[in-house]
């Protein structure tokens, strides 16, 4: 089957993991910043200074465990360390070689994220960075005369560091504000060249990774309700910006979607697996929905969670949910509450136990040949907005063969699979779905990890976990098949 003619065919990025040039062009520090690289089983850290000169690092929570920052400390650099936003496979400098092969591809669409410090380098500055402002205008420029549609979004784990420090995350009210000033000032600014926008990327990356998610260095489930909430406010806000400043933008949400089986018949593994979607979809509930779900209240009165709120708040939310739903899905989990040996592993630390059924990477994800197709369903009948996928991808240590090229077969069938998946919900099921921005489509930074031999992309990048490498691109044998996909609108896989 085919795709429609409009069907945004595309690749994503974000600045922390690609964009590089960390202290050029006027640009402040960010929470990516201060984070160290790590492994499949060394956690990233983050590092951090105390007033007397003492230093340290503390290891960045994953799936739900507590960051344990020391009170008295600020993140920052520290020498010694290796930070591989830094560089990242520097799109800074090589934006318009990279454009070039993505409009190559075909690309109909690109998702990068605007790094917030490089427009507001203290992330609340009286007046924005012009040199930041003009480099995402080049950017934007060379998208349109390769006819790319640019899908922004506006925070992708790229809290401003100074915000961090003075505020110590999104659980403070101030956030709210100073974030709906800085929508309005890249929607204005960007005016005509930008249409759809993200606000937040994984919003609820702040219950599994609240460094991440929410700049959080107090973390508690206090925190990180408020975090929840204030990010939903600001959301909200920016919704009803970019409306009145161009009735043309679109703003989505961008949600971290895990289908979950569970692994026994056993009913207590279906609650176990009820319980792990709530936890996942309180935050579209929220943002697609419009209203805090009742299963939240009652969880935040159990654990005596209260939310510094305002009555008009939720007239916001109700006023001003998102355009559109988009999410990033990689494979599936399985929860148990039994006991197994097989202990898998998952976007953001959803962990869960191995399914004996699928394959893994090398990282223990699970690849789910049916994943997007249950994501696309759930999400469309729950909220019947538009649906957008703008993550989804293999992490392979790819090689360079004799012949010099890379040979990533692995990565074809991965994405054969999962798009012939998104296709059976839109032309069996009847989804609305916008468009499929592959993740990491030029190979960059791991997330996880911080590795960069955990790749996805269509094109190599040669630079390696210590930062050494030409930085030079080379397609790779997925980039000429992902081409065909494109021109023959997904009916040739
Ligand atoms: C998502 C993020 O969590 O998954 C990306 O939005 C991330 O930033 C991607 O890179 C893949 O995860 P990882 O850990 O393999 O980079």
């Amino acid at each position: 089957m085919a795709f429609k003619e409009s069907f945004l065919w595309g690749g994503a990025t974000a600045a922390n993991q690609y964009e590089g040039g960390f202290d050029e062009g006027g640009k402040g520090l960010n929470a990516i910043d201060v984070v160290t690289n790590g492994s499949a089983t060394e956690p990233r850290c983050v590092t951090w200074k105390k007033a007397d000169g003492t230093t340290g690092k503390s290891p960045i929570s994953w799936g739900g465990e507590y960051l344990d920052f020391p009170a008295d400390a600020e993140p920052a650099l520290v020498d010694g360390f290796y930070y591989p936003s830094h560089t990242a496979t520097d799109f800074y400098h090589h934006y318009e070689e990279d454009l070039k092969l993505m409009a190559e591809m075909g690309f109909k669409c690109f998702r990068l994220s605007l790094n917030w410090s490089r427009i507001f380098p203290n992330g609340d500055d009286p007046e924005p960075n012009q040199e930041g402002l003009a480099f995402y205008d080049k950017v934007f420029d060379l998208c349109h005369q390769y006819g790319m549609e640019p899908l922004v979004t506006l925070s992708h784990y790229e809290t401003p560091l100074s915000l961090m420090i003075r505020f110590r995350g999104w659980h403070d009210r101030r956030m709210i504000d100073i974030f709906e000033n800085y929508a309005k000032t890249v929607f204005k600014y960007y005016k005509g060249k930008v249409k759809y926008w993200l606000t937040f990327n994984e919003i609820n990356a702040m219950e599994m990774c609240p460094y991440m998610g929410g700049g959080l260095l107090d973390d508690n489930a206090q925190n990180r309700a408020q975090g929840a909430y204030n990010q939903f406010v600001a959301s909200a806000k920016a919704v009803r910006a970019a409306h009145e400043i161009d009735p043309e933008m679109m703003v989505g949400q961008m949600l971290a979607y895990q289908p979950a089986y569970a692994y026994t018949c056993d009913p207590a593994d279906q609650v176990l697996v009820l319980e792990h979607d709530q936890q996942m979809l309180f935050y579209t509930d929220v943002q697609s929905g419009g209203r805090y779900p009742d299963y939240q209240w009652k969880k935040y009165e159990r654990e005596g969670i209260k939310l510094d709120d305002e009555p008009e708040d939720y007239e916001l939310l109700k006023n001003y949910t998102v355009d559109f739903l988009s999410f990033s899905c990689y494979g599936s989990g399985v929860l148990t509450t039994h006991e197994t040996e097989a202990k898998a592993s998952g976007n953001l630390g959803m962990n869960g136990v191995k399914n004996p059924y699928l394959e893994t990477n090398a990282w223990g994800w699970a690849t789910d040949p049916q994943c997007l197709r249950l994501a696309l369903n759930t999400l469309w009948d729950r909220y019947h907005k538009p649906l957008w996928i703008v993550e989804n991808g293999i992490g392979w240590n790819d090689q360079i063969a004799e012949d010099g090229k890379i040979h990533d077969d692995y990565r074809i069938k991965y994405l054969q699979a999962n798009i012939q998946s998104m296709d059976d919900a839109v032309n069996i099921d009847g989804v609305d779905l916008m468009g499929y921005t592959m993740w990491g489509c030029i190979d960059l930074v791991s997330n996880g990890t911080g590795e960069m031999k955990k790749r996805y992309g269509f094109v190599y990048v040669d630079r390696d976990d210590r930062g050494n490498g030409s930085l030079k691109r080379i397609p790779k044998d997925s980039f000429y098949w992902y081409k065909k996909v494109i021109e023959s609108k997904g009916s040739d896989l």
